[in-house]
């Protein structure tokens, strides 16, 4: 449904957002399809919504740039940038927080966070209605160009979104920069409206470009932060061998570990479950945070259960065959 940005509207939708709804929302840059940062099963029917294949991680929008601080380790440089560029269409990657309550998921499992404040007055209006960050991809499907205007979310997305609100076109109309300043050395992984040179100036120093995303890198350098367990993954296990931890999907009842026993009298820091009712969203939800608690040198690896390679599921598998590899 696209409606016009009215406060009413934009009151209707922090209501969507807050029963764990998606919603597409105007930016400065480009429309963004917007779900509560918070909430894993929102943030899983984002990437269910645009036909992504793979986990991308997020970028989560705050109203405003204090509200960072709970959610990332803000370093004197990223205060420096955002100083210089919030509300702005400049993205940081940082260390996720201690006890950062984002949906794991939104970071892809990784330990860093990007995080922007728009520079919309209906973004911020909708983050602040909320009281929660909103994480949001460009508002369209997987693979087409982002969307600049109202119009082009309809098109691509239609009626897949609770609800569309229409403020004009989008005044930039190109993607938000994105800077890693999660370590020492400071790289652009995105070109945008917010130059290099801009950052260098803020930041005293040179930075330098990092080609390719996070999980389609074009250098080894970022190969190296995805997720990686600690202990061998099995995927598509139909039983436990002794030692192993089971991540499950669906029932757990018909598995068996070999030389007796079954999985159900596993001590439950062994054995978690993606979805007991054989939900993708909420098995997307999960993941990464169950990968992590199961992941522990003192068992012998992590057997997985099949996941059904439909929908969410894709994307799960996608990401199961990476941490297994
Ligand atoms: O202008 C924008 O940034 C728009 C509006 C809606 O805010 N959003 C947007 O989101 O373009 P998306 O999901 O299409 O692009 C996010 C980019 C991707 O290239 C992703 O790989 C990168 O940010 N990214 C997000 N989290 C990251 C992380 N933890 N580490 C490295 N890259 C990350
Ligand atoms: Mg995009």
């Amino acid at each position: 449904m696209l409606v016009s940005a009215t406060d009413e509207n934009i009151a209707k939708a922090a209501e969507i957002l807050k029963s764990g709804g998606v919603v597409a929302m105007p930016t400065e840059t480009v429309y963004g399809l917007a779900g509560n940062a918070f909430d894993g099963r929102a943030v899983a029917k984002i990437f269910e919504v645009k036909g992504r294949p793979q986990f991308n991680p997020l970028i989560a929008h705050f109203a405003d740039g204090a509200d960072v601080e709970s959610c990332a380790v803000m370093n004197e440089k990223a205060r420096a940038l955002a100083q210089a560029f919030w509300p702005g269409p400049l993205t940081m990657v940082l260390p996720r927080a201690k006890g950062c309550p984002v949906s794991e998921l939104a970071s892809a499992g990784l330990e860093t966070i990007a995080v922007r404040v728009p520079n919309h007055p209906v973004a911020r209006k909708l983050i602040k209605a909320c009281g929660f960050p909103l994480v949001a991809p460009s508002a369209n499907l997987s693979g087409t160009v982002s969307p600049t205007s109202p119009a082009h979310v309809s098109e691509s997305l239609g009626d897949k979104v609770n609800m569309i609100l229409a403020a004009g076109s989008s005044s930039v109309g190109l993607e938000s920069t994105v800077v890693d300043l999660s370590e020492d050395k400071v790289f652009i992984l995105r070109p945008g409206a917010v130059m290099a040179e801009d950052i260098e100036q803020v930041l005293g120093e040179r930075v330098s470009y990092e080609s390719g995303d996070a999980l389609s890198p074009k250098s080894p350098g970022l190969l190296l932060k995805h997720y990686a367990p600690k202990i061998p993954l099995r995927l598509n296990a139909i039983d436990l061998n002794p030692g192993e931890a089971l991540l499950g999907f669906s029932s757990l009842k018909f598995m068996g570990i070999k030389g007796g026993g079954a999985a159900m009298s596993l001590p439950e820091s062994m054995r978690r479950n993606l979805s007991e009712e054989g939900d993708l969203h909420q098995a997307a939800a999960n993941l990464f945070a169950m990968l992590r608690e199961l992941d522990r040198t003192e068992h012998k690896g992590i057997a997985v259960m099949p996941v059904p390679d439909v929908g969410l599921g894709v994307a799960i598998n996608d990401r199961l065959k990476r941490a297994a590899s």
